[in-house]
């Protein structure tokens, strides 16, 4: 039996029932005013930089959610060299005792989950829903990866050979780690990430976006607290050109995990590839263009429920979202006619709020981007619905929830990171000219399909190469064990987060051939 089989996962709280949301949204409050202060953890010390930011909240820009002091180059350079001394030792460290390191971590966070949740609102926008998730999600990275480590580095397989001689394989951590996360998931896929490389006897450099590094900061103090030595797993706040350029062009970094844009990917790769010493590895996990197909045997009602909560949930900001819609034509004017309804009831603002479905995107840049695709593909389109905004702060980074009908998915020249939905209509015998355009996008993150024909819908799933499919029911939200999560392609290397491969990535395999 596999250890993955006997997961138990993180129950978050339920905020449908009064009794649980009162006391949380309670303990939220209290600290959503809070003024943080983070900085590089530097062998476990704060370092105050010339370098200090203010943090705003996307929600509302003339809020201050706290400052952050960005890594110069000599804290870069002694995190470095630190890191890298460390290796050896945490190397010989046991995996139990790491294992439990990160079990103590989450026990930690769940314990601070209030605070963690008003720190994701108060500097991700995140709604309460996304918070609590986020910190189930970091807590279940936690459990699950040390159960992983537990029976990746307790199996020293015995190999065959002649009488007298010994052979066995067996793993080690590789060296120092660089873990470069992004901004959509601050808690979850920073700790997943960092956690998945410390827990396999890696050293870690941490270098979160630039948008959430205190959320980054919180969670490295909760880790260090948790027993993971300071010298072990350092913190460099920053912007990726400066502090991301230094990590993946340093010969004593051995690997990079990545969580971003594909065109970052590909520059991170050429820089490893570029430097002298070991040939690095490189994990990554980057955009999507998701595609959902349905066909006429689906439920209208199923199919809008599953859409908006594919596409809008966490304004769109999901790279899991569903981008591109495949309707068939025989109930394409139900589902579209269901849909402007659906999002007449969506409700966007304040993310701390109870009834609020989305919050802002994540600050002025990407709103920007965001109005001027809308602006251009309701041109070539037909615009079909728009969520209200009439009521949204206006120092807030807010974008409408939005659904465009176009004709062709190579209208979307890129992965649009936003709450934009675009719907296209097929006929039947169009397809596999459908499957081949979805596959000609190059990218092959998350597919949706609804269908009661199940024979049809597991040759789409086949199909169509992408690295989660799911099957009538929405495509986001993936669960640590359950729903193995990353793509292929243009979205990503692979090993799958939270599934049962992710962890023998960080390591180096050894044979051992005993003569004695
Ligand atoms: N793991 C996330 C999800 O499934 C990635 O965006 O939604």
């Amino acid at each position: 039996t596999h250890i993955f089989d006997d997961r138990i996962n993180s129950a978050g709280t339920n905020l449908n029932i009064s009794s649980e949301n009162q006391a949380f949204f309670a303990g939220v409050e209290q600290h959503a005013t809070k003024q943080w202060l983070g900085g590089p953890i530097v062998d476990g010390k704060l370092l105050e930089t010339a370098d200090k930011l203010e943090v705003r909240a996307p929600q509302n820009r003339s809020h201050i959610t706290g400052h952050i002091f960005h890594a110069d180059e000599s804290a870069i350079e002694r995190a470095i060299a630190s890191a890298h001394a460390a290796f050896p030792a945490w190397r010989s460290t046991s995996a139990e005792s790491r294992a439990h390191m990160l079990e103590k971590a989450a026990e930690i966070m769940e314990a601070n989950s209030h605070e963690l949740i008003a720190l994701c609102t108060m500097e991700a926008g995140k709604s309460m829903q996304d918070g609590i998730d986020e910190v189930r999600e970091a807590v279940d990275f936690l459990r699950y990866y040390a159960n992983q480590a537990r029976e990746l580095f307790a199996y020293e397989g015995p190999l065959p050979g002649p009488t007298g001689e010994r052979n066995e394989l067996f793993v080690q951590g590789k060296g120092v780690f660089a873990c470069i996360s992004p901004w959509n998931f601050p808690l979850a896929i920073f700790t997943g990430q960092v956690v998945a490389a410390l827990v396999t006897g890696n050293t870690v450099i941490a270098k979160p976006a630039e948008q959430t590094c205190l959320t980054a900061f919180r969670a490295v103090q909760m880790l260090h607290e948790a027993g993971i030595p300071g010298n072990v797993l350092q913190l460099l706040p920053g912007i990726g050109s400066k502090v991301g350029a230094a990590l993946s062009g340093d010969e004593r970094i051995t690997g990079v995990c990545f969580t971003g844009s594909t065109a970052t990917a590909r520059n991170i790769n050429i820089s490893l590839a570029q430097r002298e010493g070991a040939i690095a590895t490189l994990i990554a996990e980057t955009g999507g263009q998701n595609a959902m197909i349905v066909d006429s045997t689906a439920l209208p009602e199923q199919v809008v429920n599953d859409v908006v909560s594919s596409s809008f949930t966490s304004a769109g900001q999901r790279c899991s979202a569903l981008r591109v819609l495949y309707v068939q034509d025989d109930i394409a004017d139900r589902v579209i006619e269901l849909l402007v309804g659906a999002m007449q009831e969506l409700t966007v603002g304040d993310p701390i709020a109870y009834k609020t479905d989305v919050g802002p995107v994540i600050d002025e840049t990407a709103r920007n981007n965001l109005l001027a695709h809308i602006e251009t593909i309701s041109a070539e389109g037909k615009l079909i619905a728009t969520a209200d905004i009439s009521k949204v702060n206006p120092d807030g980074c807010f974008v409408a929830p939005t659904a465009v009908e176009i004709s062709n998915i190579n209208q979307l020249h890129k992965e649009h990171f936003g709450p934009i939905l675009h719907v296209i209509r097929f006929k039947a015998d169009k397809l596999e000219q459908v499957l081949d355009d979805i596959n000609n996008t190059g990218f092959g993150l998350t597919l949706g399909i609804h269908s009661r024909n199940e024979s049809l819908a597991l040759y789409i799933a086949d199909r169509v190469n992408v690295g989660n499919v799911y099957i009538n029911r929405n495509q986001i939200g993936a669960v640590v064990g359950v729903q193995p999560f990353g793509g292929q392609g243009l979205s990503g290397t692979g090993p799958k987060a939270g599934g049962p491969h992710y962890l023998t990535r960080f390591v180096t395999e050894k044979t051992r051939t005993n003569n004695i």
